[in-house]
């Protein structure tokens, strides 16, 4: 990724090239249009916005809580569905269930619930993102206090 500062002091503005599969910026470019954004930069910093704030949690290493891990991935990847199902095996102390959708030939989405420290979902979401033909991956965590 290059990252070059503009000449906008002011408000630090940088700029950066990123680069991504065209399938995914046409689907981006759809989606922002529906939801009324007409420029792309405002609607990668909305959308990055969104993905700090659902993710702020994963740095607070000492709460407790629950959610799903949901997984949308590729079957026709080697070995995937094992690998997967190795992992949730691996972190049998916080997974309590999972469901599975079989969607089309090449999409399989897995809700995994889990119960636990926040810093091991972390961990056993890391480790699952990490795998070769995961396409996303949402954690939806509630926090216990
Ligand atoms: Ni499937």
């Amino acid at each position: 990724m290059m990252r070059n500062h503009a000449n906008n002091n002011d408000n630090d503005i940088v700029r950066i090239s990123i680069s991504l599969p065209s399938d995914l910026l046409d689907g981006f470019e759809r989606t922002m249009k529906k939801v009324g954004f007409t420029d792309r930069s405002k609607a990668i910093q909305a959308a990055m916005r969104v993905f700090i704030s659902e993710n702020e949690w994963v740095s607070e290493e000492s709460s407790k809580g629950a959610g799903l891990i949901e997984l949308l991935y590729d079957p026709q990847t080697r070995n995937i569905d094992k690998t997967l199902t190795l992992i949730q095996h691996e972190y049998n102390h916080i997974v309590t269930s999972s469901t599975h959708i079989h969607l089309d030939d090449n999409n399989c989405l897995e809700v995994i619930m889990v119960r636990g420290d926040a810093k091991n979902i972390k961990r056993l979401a890391r480790e699952l993102a990490g795998k070769k033909g995961i396409k996303s991956i949402r954690i939806n965590f509630v926090k216990v206090i």
